[in-house]
């Protein structure tokens, strides 16, 4: 069988001495290039990436399984993506990544490519951008960090920085106290170990069949984890050789699974941009719909911050994501094929077994009956919003309140804790210019936290609105991803202090309590915000994304273009 590198290291002309000589100055021996399945190991290791800084490390692994099963292994940086560093917001910049991979993917001479990913926007990226090529692909998630551990209690990383913030500004906390918090939350390599959206991210792959069974949970940490990159780097070779390309993994049923699960893992809402951007690429149809008629159903059977108590090492010891798969095995489509060639069913043979029912339960016995994301509209929200009820407070999930309304995220910082602020905990809080195009990117500000004057009052919730993402590690009655957005002229951007805003969470609606005659009049007054970049990426951008409905793709990356590149370099 004659692999796609041929094209490049099988030459015997011009070309083909320029394909090789170069990088045998890296010491590969002339057998490498005899036509054997080359693998790249697509690496988003980077220092400014703290949750995938290890991956370095587990780059290696991978390439001692690609050379014991007779391949080539090489590996490549591409733009990585850290939450907690980069501004305006790592989703600003998912897409350009996504770019980066696909583009690395295609123009080199590879049969097959292992994903290291990690941080929240590296995989999607990742997956995106490889989809787009459709060669044989497999992931390994970098795995979470350790348990945070702070004065004798378990710490999750991200939800305990919303907790602590708040008990900073109520004084319940000293500042010394705050600071010395980040050392015990942070304290091995690895992601987020909250069911955050590193996590969320990593049970996507998972249930889409993109990962030896059991990968997502294994700590970044456990030698496991080393054992799972090699035993990878061994199976992406006959991945090759069996032409097993990830459209064959990537199939509607798969896309139901993903959603089936992440409403039963309690799963972060950004999984649903995510997965309807990667689902646009591939060619499956999914709209936002499908997530609440697939998905909110499904009961919550994972009892992990910051829906529940515990963390992702706990799952891991419980026996990770295989038993809430066997657990979902009546809803789920278990015929569905994975990377190791076997179906989901073939996986979830009987040695699955639950060791902790406290952390994950059965499926008769849910820690919530119905968990999944809903997706609510209404003359607010004309194409929907997302939320979160097992993040959310059960007695705000129908609420009528008086609008509160932070034009944009610079207001709502000078504001929110003004103490003449008028706002009592009925109100809705509202904030504008925070979408894909408004920010830019559509960062994680939705659950903005409350004015310190609620705070003080022991409230720790409101209904927020807003047409941005909140991060998986939040919680609160947040609804979310508003389309149309604001900053293009969406119902949203016309919203007034002390308009009333109806929320029905089990009536799916959104409702501004404003005649649409009233709005039409707004709207004449309406000015569409000043250009936000002239020039660069950005202008790219926001002249070209997709709403949040879409999944804040590109509207021409959308799609794929396969693995030829018809023409050599010189
Ligand atoms: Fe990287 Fe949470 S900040 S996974
Ligand atoms: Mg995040």
């Amino acid at each position: 069988m004659k692999y796609r590198s041929a094209e490049w290291f099988g030459k015997k002309d011009k070309m083909g001495f320029i394909y090789r000589s170069w990088m045998k100055n890296q010491g590969f021996p002339e057998d490498l290039f005899d036509g054997r399945p080359v693998i790249g190991i697509c690496n988003t290791w980077s220092e400014l990436t703290p949750c995938n800084a290890h991956l370095r490390d587990i780059a290696e692994y991978v390439k001692r399984g690609v050379y014991e099963a007779g391949g080539f292994p090489l590996e490549f940086p591409i733009m990585s993506l850290g939450e907690t560093l980069l501004k305006p917001t790592a989703m600003l910049f998912r897409n350009l990544a996504s770019m980066d991979a696909e583009e690395s993917i295609r123009g080199n001479p590879l049969d097959g490519v292992v994903l290291l990913t990690g941080c929240d926007k590296t995989t999607p990226s990742t997956m995106m951008g490889a989809a787009s090529v459709d060669l044989p692909t497999l992931v390994v998630p970098g795995g979470p960090m350790l348990n945070g551990k702070h004065q004798g209690k378990d710490i999750g990383s991200g939800t305990v920085v919303w907790k602590f913030t708040d008990d900073l500004k109520t004084g319940k906390m000293t500042y010394d106290e705050f600071s010395h918090a980040e050392s015990c939350m942070s304290r091995s390599p690895g992601h987020c170990m909250t069911m955050g959206t590193a996590s969320t991210m990593a049970c996507m792959v998972e249930s889409l069949g993109m990962t030896l069974p059991g990968a997502a949970a294994i700590p970044a940490v456990d030698s496991r984890k080393k054992v799972l990159a090699q035993l990878s780097g061994r199976r992406i070779v006959e991945m090759v050789k069996e032409d097993l390309k990830i459209s064959k993994i990537l199939t509607r049923e798969a896309f139901e699974n993903a959603i089936k699960v992440n409403a039963a893992v309690g799963g972060s809402s950004n999984f649903i941009i995510h997965l309807t951007a990667i689902a646009g690429r591939i060619g499956v149809d999914l709209n936002l719909d499908d997530f609440d008629k697939i998905g909110s159903q499904i009961p919550l059977l994972l009892n992990l911050m910051p829906s529940g108590k515990f963390l992702m090492e706990d799952f891991y010891y419980a026996g990770g994501l295989p038993v809430i798969m066997k657990e979902l095995a009546a809803v789920l489509h278990m015929n569905t094929m994975t990377v190791n060639g076997k179906t989901h069913g073939e996986n979830i043979h009987s040695k699955v077994t639950c060791y902790n029912s406290d952390v994950i339960a059965s499926y008769e016995n849910p820690i919530i009956k119905e968990a999944g994301i809903v997706v609510v509209k209404g003359n607010l929200a004309l194409n929907g919003a997302v939320i979160k009820p097992s993040a959310a407070t059960p007695s705000l999930m129908k609420h009528k309140g008086r609008a509160v309304v932070f034009e944009n995220i610079e207001d709502y910082h000078e504001r929110v804790d003004d103490p003449n602020l008028d706002i009592d905990e009925t109100c809705v809080m509202v904030l504008k210019s925070v979408g894909p195009v408004g920010y830019p990117g559509m960062p994680e500000v939705g659950n903005m936290p409350l004015p310190k004057k609620i705070l003080d009052k022991g409230i720790t919730d409101m209904v927020r609105i807003s047409d941005g993402r909140m991060s998986g590690t939040a919680y609160g009655t947040v609804v979310l991803h508003i389309s149309p957005e604001s900053a293009i002229g969406g119902n949203l951007a016309l919203v007034e202090n002390g308009d009333i805003i109806e929320l029905d969470v089990e009536a799916r609606l959104i409702h501004l309590h404003v005649s649409d005659e009233e709005l039409a009049v707004r709207r004449t007054r309406w000015k569409k915000p000043d250009a936000i970049a002239d020039r660069g990426y950005v202008n790219l951008y926001v002249n070209h994304v997709q709403q949040a409905d879409k999944g804040a793709d590109l509207n021409f990356l959308v799609g794929k273009s396969g693995s030829k590149v018809a023409r050599d370099s010189h």
